[in-house]
This record gives structure tokens, C-alpha cells and sequence, in this order.
């Protein structure tokens, strides 16, 4: 592991505990490491394992369990495709291959430059006006493919 990163995870395993020897659960570990630099790198799995007293297998299992946990860091936009059941029954799943269109990337990848994340969500609750997709913390529903790149550049205009 990068020692820069080594130190930045310490700091954050040593500051997590509100009083020396508390019990710290591994969610909130992550949390944190998750806020801080953005992701939580594979390579820091023992030494948070180690800290807690946890099984990498433990520290891994709650890491790859809680989808608001990354092991790489995301692009300064996120876009957000539901792929429930709904929102594949309103051809959901042609706004997926707009989005991926428009960024060039696939599910789970951030574009070249750091601008852009595109994920799958599953169900946000949005299904009485699917197709649905989030940008950055938006929804929007009864999106069509064709409105897919105004809709990305809605969050962009005047930022990187
Ligand atoms: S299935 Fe997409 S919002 Fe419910």
C-alpha cells in the first residue's frame, strides 16, 4: 500500500473511536474512509481488519455489501441508471445504452479526465414514472433516451 494512504487510513482508524479501546463497528470505518478519500482501497482491507479485530472476509463482505462504498474513486458526476423491474418494462434499459453512449463508459466506470460515474441502482422508489435515472442527487423520471445528453449536461454546464 502507498505509505501516504497507509498513514491517511491510520489517522482515520485512530480518530474514528469517540473514546480510547470503544468497540468501532466496520461500517463506520468505511464510512469515514469513504468521505474522506473518496473510496475505500482494497489494499487498506488488513490494516482495517487488523484494527478491528476483524477478518479481512468481514471487513471485504461489508464493503462489497453496502453499494454507497467504493473501492475506486468516483468522477466529480455520478449518473445513476435503475435497472428495476419497472423501469426495465419502460425500456430502462435504452437509457442505459444512451447514457454509456454518451460517456463512452460501461456500468462501474468513471470516464476518462474523472468527470463522470455511471452506475445501476435497483428500485428508488421512482417506478410510477420510470424510466428513472439520478444525477449527482436528482431524479429524473419518464426520461427518454433522447434526453439523456441534455440531461448530462444540465449538471455540467459551467463545471467541469
Ligand atoms: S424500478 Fe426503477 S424506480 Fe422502481
Amino acid at each position: 500500500m502507498d505509505p501516504a494512504l497507509a498513514r491517511r487510513v491510520e489517522d482515520i482508524l485512530a480518530n474514528v473511536r469517540s473514546k480510547p479501546g470503544e468497540p468501532v463497528g466496520i461500517l463506520p470505518v468505511l464510512l469515514r474512509l469513504e468521505t474522506v478519500i473518496g473510496s475505500v482501497p482494497p489494499d487498506s482491507i488488513p490494516l482495517i481488519a487488523q484494527a478491528l479485530g476483524a477478518t479481512d472476509a468481514q471487513v471485504s463482505g461489508v464493503l462489497s455489501y453496502y453499494p454507497d462504498l467504493h473501492t475506486t474513486s468516483q468522477g466529480r458526476h455520478v449518473v445513476r441508471v435503475c435497472s428495476g423491474e419497472a423501469c426495465l418494462a419502460n425500456h430502462g434499459s435504452r437509457v442505459l445504452r444512451a447514457v454509456q453512449d454518451q460517456l463512452h463508459v460501461d456500468v462501474g466506470d468513471t470516464t476518462t479526465g474523472g468527470r463522470w460515474t455511471l452506475e445501476k441502482v435497483y428500485c428508488v422508489g421512482n417506478c410510477g414514472v420510470s424510466p428513472t435515472i439520478l444525477i449527482d442527487d436528482v431524479i429524473y423520471g419518464r426520461v427518454a433516451p433522447e434526453q439523456v445528453p441534455g440531461l448530462l449536461e444540465r449538471h455540467t454546464e459551467g463545471k467541469s
